[in-house]
């Protein structure tokens, strides 16, 4: 099973300086019970940001890195064809989790996608471009300004 989780803003923000433009504990821990003991795959950038962040990849999650170049981490299973990982390793519970590079370029394939959609605006420099028009919301929980969405491939 291919997932999709990310967040954006209602204007489609989604990144700001290789970074988060928001900090929403709430959807922290909705992203930490949704990927915990899962397989998690990311963009080289997404995986930086995280290391920059934590000083060390996602815990309690085996993580995979998508990327084109020859960039390495230690104890990281790296991939360069996104698409032939995702095929062999379908039986497998998947998180894709960012950024914008892969997201835009799996998303169509994904069976889930939950997305946390923030009602409100904020500062930022890259948006997410996706057409739902494949996918059928399945469940929405919403908390103050986030609205926690599952969406099912049709
Ligand atoms: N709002 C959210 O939930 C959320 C979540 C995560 C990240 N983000 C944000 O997203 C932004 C980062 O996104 P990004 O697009 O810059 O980077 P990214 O998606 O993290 O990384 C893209 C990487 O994928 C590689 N790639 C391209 N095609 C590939 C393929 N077929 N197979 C394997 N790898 C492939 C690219 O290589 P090349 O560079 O060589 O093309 C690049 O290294 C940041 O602002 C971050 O904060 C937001």
């Amino acid at each position: 099973m291919i997932s999709v989780i990310f967040a954006i803003d209602r204007n489609n923000l989604f990144g700001n300086k290789n970074s988060l433009p928001w900090n929403y504990k709430e959807d922290l821990q909705y992203f930490k019970e949704k990927t915990l003991n899962k397989k998690v795959i990311m963009g080289e950038e997404t995986f930086k940001s995280i290391v920059s962040r934590n000083n060390k990849p996602l815990p309690n999650r085996t993580n995979v890195i998508a990327t084109l170049t020859d960039y390495t981490f230690e104890g990281v299973e790296v991939t360069h064809d996104i698409f032939k990982y995702l095929d062999e390793h379908k039986d497998e519970d998947l998180f894709i989790i960012g950024g914008k590079g892969i997201i835009e370029l799996t998303y169509k394939i994904a069976d889930r996608l939950f997305i946390t959609m923030i009602d409100a605006d904020h500062e930022g420099d890259t948006y997410l471009n996706i057409d739902l028009s494949n996918f059928k919301l399945v469940n929405e929980n919403i908390s103050g300004i986030l609205h926690f969405r599952e969406y099912r491939r049709l």
